[in-house]
C-alpha cells in the first residue's frame, strides 16, 4: 500500500498486493514524476535512468526495472556497513 501525492498535492492511496509489483509501482510512479513525457513517448525520449539501492534491497526492484524498460544493469547496488 501507498501513499501518492499528485501534482495538485492531493493524495492517492494505492493498495497494491505484493511486496514486488509495489516496488515497481514505485519507480514507475518515481520515473513518472521526473520525466512525465515517458508516457507519450516510451524510453527513447528520456535519458539513461539509473536506481541506487542499497545491496540489501529486494531483488524485485531488478525485476521491476527490467520490466520497465530501464535495464537490470541501471540498478546500482550501493554497499552498506553494519548500520
Ligand atoms: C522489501 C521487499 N520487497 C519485495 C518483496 C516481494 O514481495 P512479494 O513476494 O509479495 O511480491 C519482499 C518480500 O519479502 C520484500 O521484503
Amino acid at each position: 500500500m501507498m501513499l501518492i501525492m499528485t501534482r495538485k498535492g492531493n493524495y492517492v492511496l494505492l493498495c497494491t498486493l505484493g511486496g514486488a509489483i509495489s516496488n515497481m509501482y514505485a519507480m514507475l510512479i518515481a520515473r513518472f514524476k521526473m520525466f512525465p513525457e515517458v508516457k507519450e513517448k516510451g524510453m527513447a525520449a528520456v535519458p539513461r535512468l539509473i536506481a541506487f539501492t542499497s545491496e540489501h534491497s529486494h531483488f524485485s526492484l531488478k525485476k521491476g526495472a527490467a520490466a520497465l524498460g530501464i535495464g537490470t544493469d541501471s540498478v546500482i547496488l550501493i554497499k552498506c556497513d553494519e548500520r
